[in-house]
This record gives C-alpha cells, structure tokens and sequence, in this order.
C-alpha cells in the first residue's frame, strides 16, 4: 500500500513538492501534481508544464505523478502519448475537481454526470496502445449529487484496465465539507474489478491506521489537507516520530526559498506563505496552553513583508506543537 501527497492546485506546486521531499519526504511514496489542462489543440499550459519539467523535479529520490484535466478521449491519448515522452510512466486524470468552472464543461466531477459517455471515452482510450505502455489511474468522486450515483459509475470503470481507482467518496456539492460516505466506499472497495486508492479526510495517525484496519487491500492512501496541515504526517505514519516546531521553522524557511524559482515578487510569496500557514497553524498553541489563533491570525493579516516577518517571529518564539509539553 503506497502512501502518496493528493494533488492540490496553488498548494503542491513543484516548490512546495520540492521542499517538502527535502525535510519531510519520509513515508510519502509518490507526490501527485496538481491538475494540468490539456488544451484542444493538444498542449499543455505553460505554466502547467513547469510542474512536469525534469529540471523542477531534481530534489533527490522525488517521485511525481502528473495528473491531467479533459474529458476528451483524443486529449487524453496525447496526453499520456506526450507524458511518456517526458520521462513519466504513470498518469493519473481527475474526475472529481467540484468547481464550478470545470463542472460546467462537464469535466473534473462534471465527468461523472454522464456514465454513458463516460463509457464512450474510455472505450476510445483504451482502444489505443498508449494505454498498455502507461499506468492510467482515475481520482474520482462519488457523484455530482447523490453518493448512490457510484452505483452507475463504477460498472463503468470496472469494464477498463485502469491501474488504480482513487476515490474520494464525497459528492460535487459537498465540495470539501461533510464526511466522506464510508459506506458507499465499502461497497466500491468490494465490487471494482479494479485496485482501489482511498482519499479523504486523513488529518491524523489514527485516521490512516483505521482505513487501513478496515480496507487492508487498498493500493494507496492518498493525503491532502491533512499533509499540508502537517507536513510530518506521513513519517509519524512510518516512523513515529512527531514533528517539533523548529523542523516547522526549517520547511517554512526552505518553502520560501522555492518559491523564488516560479514567483517573483516578495509580496507574492509572502502571500503564498500566508496560505500554507492557514494549515500549518492548526498544529500549534502558546507555550501556556492556551489557542495560538491569535498569532496566526497576525501572520495572515500582516499588510508587508516586514510585519510578515515578525509576526512569523513570535510564533517560533511563543508557540509549540499543540500538546507537547
Ligand atoms: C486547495 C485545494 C486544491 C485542490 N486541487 C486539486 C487538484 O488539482 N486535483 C485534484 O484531483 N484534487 C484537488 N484537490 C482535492 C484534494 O486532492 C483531495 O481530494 C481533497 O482535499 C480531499 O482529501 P483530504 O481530505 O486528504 O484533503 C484540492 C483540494 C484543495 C483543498
């Protein structure tokens, strides 16, 4: 069973993927890229290819899995034609992003509306040799609406190869909110024909040791928020060994150095770095015990890199790992 980083556009870009192999890659197996649009002329966006460069991807024993975005069975092949050719032996499409933008374009979840032309693409998909040549896994949802639409959706991926269904059993409307529905998953994780990935809500040791209690057979356990929350999730899962505030400092310290190779104004990092501190936050108190909110709520709302700065400062200084003693 593989433990591996989800995708998250604007959070796992090849920066942060870098730094975060560097001080806390132990126990992440493969890092997924976040979505990259294929566009009909059969492109990659620019920047999108940035994540896929080899040279962005160095930091030693880094894996990537690049995950694509369309709903066209031609783009999908030029996809993975061109994805091979770059070096990448497995590729993963999602069917499950919820945003509004992509739904209406019947792509990401707005894919699984229609399982029949669902069917239609990947039989047109798999006609084609590439798909011999690559892995190609899906990261799906249940469903648009109703978790029960699962029901109509897995008939049809277990009629194709795939080399892994990833599911995030939440519907569209749910967005990230609510609880995964455990329950449709377990009669997924029993009918595919095909290996099963979970993904969803994994923010502690505990949470991963039950889903493993409960699916022992599952190919992979896929981790979001709760990885970038906190960054040391996967070694505790390994290892054991809990983060400390000064490894918090380090990956903090080496992100912002990374983030220079993509962003190029210090206003623009320093608003990035506000962003992972949003989830970082979460794993820390003051040192008396009491809600370090405050603190972080400085970091979020300081208005230049100097206030920035020090707001970052107290938080080394006054807080520790919530429950360290
Ligand atoms: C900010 C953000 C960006 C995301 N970007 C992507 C993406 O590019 N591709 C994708 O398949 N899922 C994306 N997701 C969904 C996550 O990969 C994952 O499925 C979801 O967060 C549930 O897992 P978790 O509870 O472990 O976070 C994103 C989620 C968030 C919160």
């Amino acid at each position: 069973m593989r433990t591996t980083f989800a995708p998250m556009e604007g959070i796992t870009i090849y920066c942060y993927r870098n730094a975060h192999h560097k001080i806390f890659g132990e126990g992440i197996d493969y890092y997924y890229t976040p979505f990259l649009s294929v566009y009909k002329h059969h492109a990659i966006k620019k920047r999108d290819m940035r994540e896929i460069l080899k040279e962005n991807n160095l930091e030693k024993g880094v894996k990537i899995i690049p995950q694509i975005m369309t709903n066209k069975a031609d783009e999908i092949i030029w996809a993975l034609r061109e994805l091979k050719s770059l070096g990448y032996d497995e590729i993963n499409l999602n069917m499950g992003c919820p945003v509004g933008t992509v739904v209406s374009k019947d792509k990401g979840s707005g894919m699984l509306r229609e399982p029949d032309r669902l069917y239609e693409i990947f039989s047109e998909v798999f006609e084609d040799e590439i798909t011999e040549q690559v892995k190609f896994t899906v990261k799906t949802r249940l469903g648009l609406s109703d978790p029960h639409e699962f029901e109509n959706i897995l008939p049809v991926l277990n009629k194709f190869p795939f080399d892994e269904v990833i599911i995030h059993p939440r519907v569209r409307t749910q967005m990230y909110k609510g609880t995964p529905d455990m329950e449709v998953f377990r009669w997924a994780y029993e009918n595919s024909k095909n290996p099963v990935g979970y993904n969803g809500n994994i923010f502690t040791v505990d949470d991963y040791k039950k889903i493993v209690e409960e699916f022992p057979d599952l190919e992979e356990i896929m981790i979001g928020r709760g990885l970038v929350s906190n960054p040391a999730l996967a070694r505790e899962i390994l290892t054991g060994k809990e983060i400390n505030i000064e490894e918090i400092k380090e990956f903090m310290d080496e992100l912002q150095v990374r983030y220079k190779d993509e962003i190029f104004s210090d206003d623009s990092i320093m608003h990035k770095m506000k962003e992972i501190w949003f989830y970082v936050g979460n794993l820390l108190e003051k040192k008396d015990g009491t809600e370090a909110d405050t603190y972080i709520h400085k970091i979020r709302t300081s208005k230049n890199v100097s206030e920035y700065r020090n707001a970052v400062r107290t938080v080394y200084k006054e807080c520790r790992i919530k429950n360290s003693l």
